[in-house]
C-alpha cells in the first residue's frame, strides 16, 4: 500500500526521488552484464563534500549538473528537502553549471490516459522552483518537451539500450507489480530510464582539445544509483559502437604479433593471416584488403571481444581507434537528505494528505501540524516521551535550529515530561511559519505572475536547447557521419 500511495502520487514510475524504497542493493549487477565489463563498471560516486569544494583550475571547465521533476501538482516540504535545497545550493556554487527540468514526458509514461492537467502542473512546478530559489540568472531552467533534442538522443539510445537491462530494473518490476489502477504494460514506461538517460547526458560537455571535459552529475539520494548507473551502461554502450578502426591498424599488429603470433586469439589470426595471403599476391591488393575486409573484420573483433578488453591486451592500438565519445558517463552526486516524515508520520506524499505545501497559509499549517502523529508511546501527557521517534521532532530539527535552545528545550521536557506534545507542536509550528515565509511570499508572487513564470520557462528552454543542439550534432555525425559524406559529395565533380 506505501508503494502503491507513492506511486499514485508522483505518477507511477517509482524512477523519480525516493518513490520507492531502496531494495538493497545498491550495485545493480544487471547493468553490467556485457561481456567482460564487469571491472569496467565500477561506481564513480562524487560525494559532495569533495566536490563542493572544486576550484576552477587552469582549463578546466564547469562541471555540469543535471536533475528534473514530473509535473505532478504542487511541491511540498518533503520536495524540497529532498532536492530543491540542494538544487539551490549546487546553483550558488560557482563550480557548476546547473540544467533543472521539468519532465512533462515524463509525466505521459504513466499518466498517457489523463493528460488535462500537465501543462497546468508544468506552471505549478515552476512556481515552486522559483519560490524555492531556483534563479534564471545562474540556472538553466526549462521544460523537457521543449527541447526535442532529448527525444531524438532518446530515439538513438533506444536502439543499444538491451531490453533485459529495462526489464530487470528493480523499480520497474515493483511498479508492474504494485500499480493496479492504471496500464503499465506499455513501451514508454518500459523505456523511461532510456529517457531518463537522454535527459541528462543531452548536456554532455563537448571534449575540447588540452582541457579536461567536463564531468557530469545528477544529484540523487542513495535509492536513485541504480537509475545513474543504467545510464553510465547506456552510454558506455552507445559510445563504444561508434568507434572507427584505422586501416594502418593491421599493420601494427603484425608488427607486434610476428614475435609470438600465438599470443593472439584464433579469430585475430585469421584475419591477420588473410592479410598476408594477400600481400603475397602483390603490393597493390595487400594495401587494398587493409581497409575492404581486415579493418572492418578487426572493427568486429573488437566489438565482440569488448572494447576496453581489446585495448587492455593491446596497448598501442588505441592510437589506431577513432573514438568520438559523444556522450559523458554521468556520475552520481549523493545527496545526504534529512529525514522528513508527512504529518502522519509516512514518507511525505499528496496522496496521504499528510504534507505541507510551499503554499500552506499559517492557519493550515497550524491545524495541520495539531493533529501531527507524535511518539506513540506518549499516551498521557504525564509519560515521559522519546523525541527519536517522532514525527514532530523530526521536524524541529529542520526548523528549529534557528532558535537558541529550542531543541535542547524539546528534548529535556520530552523525555521527563515536562513539556506537553500541544505546546512543543505549537514552538514547532512557529518556526515553520517563519521558515516558510519567504518561499511563500515568492510564490504568492509568481502566482500572480503567470506570464512571467511562462516566459522563464520559455527563456530557459531556448538556452538548453543550444546545448542540446551541439550534442545531438555530435551524436548524429558519430552515428551517421553525413557532414563527412556530404563533404565527399561536394568534391564528386
Ligand atoms: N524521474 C524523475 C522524477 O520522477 C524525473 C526525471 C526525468 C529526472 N529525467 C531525469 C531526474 C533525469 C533526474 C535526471 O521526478
Ligand atoms: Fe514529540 Fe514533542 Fe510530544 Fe516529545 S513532546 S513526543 S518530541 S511532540
Amino acid at each position: 500500500m506505501r508503494v502503491l500511495g507513492d506511486l499514485d502520487e508522483q505518477g507511477g514510475d517509482g524512477l523519480g526521488t525516493e518513490k520507492i524504497p531502496n531494495t538493497g542493493s545498491t550495485r545493480n549487477p544487471i547493468f553490467c552484464q556485457g561481456k567482460g565489463r564487469n571491472v569496467y563498471s565500477e561506481r564513480r560516486v562524487q560525494r559532495e563534500e569533495e566536490s563542493g569544494l572544486t576550484t576552477e583550475a587552469e582549463g578546466k571547465k564547469r562541471s555540469r549538473v543535471v536533475s528534473g521533476m514530473r509535473p505532478t501538482g504542487r511541491l511540498h516540504i518533503g520536495h524540497y528537502f529532498g532536492a530543491l535545497e540542494n538544487w539551490v545550493r549546487l546553483q550558488n556554487d560557482p563550480a557548476y553549471e546547473c540544467f533543472y527540468f521539468i519532465a512533462d514526458w515524463h509525466a505521459l509514461t504513466s499518466d498517457y490516459a489523463d493528460t488535462s492537467g500537465i501543462a497546468q502542473n508544468t506552471m505549478e512546478i515552476m512556481t515552486d522552483y522559483l519560490a524555492a530559489g531556483l534563479d534564471p540568472a545562474r540556472s538553466v531552467i526549462f521544460q523537457q518537451s521543449l527541447v526535442p533534442e532529448h527525444a531524438e538522443l532518446h530515439l538513438l539510445l533506444s536502439m543499444v539500450t538491451p531490453l533485459s537491462w529495462l526489464e530487470r530494473v528493480p523499480t520497474y518490476k515493483e511498479a508492474l507489480e504494485q500499480v493496479k489502477n492504471r496500464d503499465l504494460h506499455n513501451y514508454g514506461f518500459l523505456g523511461y530510464p532510456c529517457l531518463q538517460t537522454a535527459d541528462i547526458v543531452i548536456y554532455s560537455a563537448p571534449a575540447e582539445a588540452g582541457k579536461e571535459r567536463a564531468q557530469l552529475y545528477v544529484p540523487v539520494g542513495e535509492d536513485q544509483v541504480s537509475h545513474v548507473e543504467l545510464s553510465r551502461e547506456i552510454v558506455r554502450r552507445f559510445n563504444g559502437t561508434l568507434f572507427t578502426v584505422r586501416p594502418e591498424i593491421v599493420d601494427y599488429l603484425i608488427g607486434r604479433g610476428a614475435a609470438q603470433p600465438e599470443k593472439y586469439p584464433a579469430e585475430l589470426r585469421l584475419i591477420l593471416e588473410d592479410v598476408s595471403k594477400v600481400r603475397k599476391q602483390g603490393a597493390d591488393a595487400s594495401k587494398d584488403v587493409r581497409s575492404t575486409s581486415a579493418a572492418p573484420a578487426i572493427r568486429q573483433f573488437i566489438q565482440e571481444s569488448g572494447l576496453v578488453n581489446f585495448l587492455d591486451a593491446i596497448p598501442g592500438a588505441n592510437s589506431f581507434l577513432d573514438m568520438p565519445d559523444p556522450l559523458v558517463e554521468p556520475q552520481v552526486m549523493l545527496t545526504n537528505t534529512p529525514r522528513i516524515p508527512g504529518l502522519d508520520g509516512r514518507k511525505m506524499s499528496k496522496s496521504y494528505g499528510n504534507a505541507i505545501t510551499l503554499s500552506e497559509t499559517d492557519e493550515e499549517i497550524r491545524k495541520k501540524t495539531k493533529v501531527m502523529v507524535t511518539d506513540p508511546a506518549r499516551k498521557r501527557r504525564t509519560d515521559p516521551g522519546n523525541p527519536d521517534v517522532c514525527p514532530v521532532y523530526d521536524w524541529h530539527r529542520l526548523f528549529s535550529p534557528g532558535e537558541p535552545g529550542r531543541l535542547e528545550w524539546v528534548r529535556q521536557g520530552c523525555t521527563t515530561a515536562g513539556i506537553g506534545c500541544i505546546e512543543c507542536k505549537s514552538a514547532m509550528a512557529d518556526n515553520l511559519i517563519k521558515w516558510i515565509a519567504p518561499k511563500r511570499e515568492q510564490r504568492i508572487k509568481w502566482e500572480n505572475d503567470p506570464k512571467g513564470v511562462l516566459e522563464i520557462i520559455d527563456d530557459g528552454s531556448k538556452r538548453a536547447r543550444l546545448e542540446a543542439k551541439k550534442t545531438i550534432g555530435r551524436v548524429r555525425e558519430a552515428v551517421f557521419g553525413w557532414e563527412k559524406k556530404r563533404k565527399e559529395l561536394a568534391s564528386w565533380a
